[in-house]
């Protein structure tokens, strides 16, 4: 297959885009604005594909803005994609409080007109990046596909609009198919260190921690210890991004079947949690560096607890995670943050 991945030079995309080299024989395209991917990470999506080499296959890379509609068909035109997966998106979640056209310019219309390029040029399945911030504050938990979606910022109603445009379009158009994944807290980073998150700014914890172990930042903030939890700080699924990427490879596997449901929707998480103090504590186990914490109060809008129900997901698409340690994930995370500061 030619496999468009837009968005993948970035953390999650070009994780995606390594495995796709590594453990596949398909040809893919990266479409990327670089915004906030990077060459860098082109670079290295070139080096794993040459240490892959095999067949007749291609890896190119077309730095555009999806925003650009005219081009963006230009590149449907010329190129004969079998299958989109579609990472590009703005991902912060305050940021899109204080500018929400920004997410619903940037995640809703841009994916609504490359869902167009897909029915138009015949391209007939689709990956999409979805989000567990479409749960906002769960009505249960583990989190079943099922629960009932209220997002509680503007970038969980991007998504879950986005989620509509799709399952709208599937049920359309009956040459078009689509898996939407909701990624619980992605974290970590390539065990042998080739790629990982370069997101500059970074808000999430377990990137801040890493951070502040190699003292790139003088101490960091721990957001609320009132929580009715195991230890009264959040608690989050924390999922290492290879064992994400992986569930993409089965999704496209799932796609390729007759009896599939389409758009089907999954849970990407391990079904287990690990609260705030128990991830800087292991940050500074793995680190060895015992790092100033400040306790802060609650951080707007976070739900106490999120949990995935991933049973779904490993039963249709028969994904097995491989990296289910919190050490592993800090640990690499680390690693990453030490080969970019
Ligand atoms: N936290 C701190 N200090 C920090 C950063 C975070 O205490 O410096 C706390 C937060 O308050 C929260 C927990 O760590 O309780 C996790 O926060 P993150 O910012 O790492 O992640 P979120 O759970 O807020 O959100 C992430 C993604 C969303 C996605 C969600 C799904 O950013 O897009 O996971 O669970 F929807």
């Amino acid at each position: 297959m030619h496999i468009l991945v837009t968005g993948g030079a970035g953390y999650i995309g070009s994780h995606v885009v390594k495995q796709l080299l590594e453990d596949t024989d398909n040809t893919v395209t990266i479409l990327d604005n670089l915004s906030t991917g990077h060459d860098e990470t082109i670079k290295s999506l070139e080096d794993i594909f040459t240490d892959n080499k095999r067949g007749n296959r291609s890896f190119n890379f077309i730095q555009a803005d999806l925003a650009d509609f005219v081009n963006i068909d230009k590149i449907f035109s010329e190129n004969d994609f079998d299958a989109l997966i579609h990472f590009a998106a703005s991902i912060v979640v305050p940021e899109s409080v204080e500018n929400p056209l920004k997410y619903y310019m940037n995640n809703t219309v841009n994916t609504t007109n490359i869902i167009n390029m897909c029915v138009k040029h015949g391209v007939a399945k689709m990956i999409f990046s979805s989000t567990a911030a479409v749960y906002g504050d769960a009505k249960e938990i583990p989190v079943k596909e099922t629960t009932a979606k209220a997002p509680i910022n503007p970038y969980g109603w991007s998504k879950l609009m986005s989620e509509q445009v799709i399952t709208d379009t599937c049920n359309a158009h009956d040459n078009f198919d689509a898996v939407i994944l909701r990624y619980f807290n992605v974290a970590g980073a390539d065990t042998q260190n080739r790629i990982g998150q370069s997101f500059p700014n970074a808000t999430h914890l377990i990137k801040v921690a890493a951070q502040t172990a190699l003292g790139s930042r003088d101490k960091m903030s721990l957001f609320g210890e009132d929580y009715e939890t195991k230890d009264g700080t959040c608690e989050r699924d924390y999922i290492h991004v290879d064992d994400l990427a992986s569930a993409h490879l089965k999704a496209l596997v799932y796609l390729e079947k007759e009896d599939k449901v389409s758009p089907d929707i999954f849970n990407v998480g391990y079904g287990h949690g690990f609260s705030v103090a128990e991830v800087i504590n292991t940050m500074k186990e793995v680190s060895g560096v015992d790092f100033q914490v400040d306790k802060e109060p609650r951080r707007m809008g976070d739900p106490a607890i999120l949990i995935s129900d991933n049973s779904k997901t490993k039963k249709v698409l028969h994904w097995e995670p491989k990296f289910d340690d919190i050490k592993l994930i800090c640990q690499t995370a680390l690693a990453w943050e030490k080969s970019i500061s």
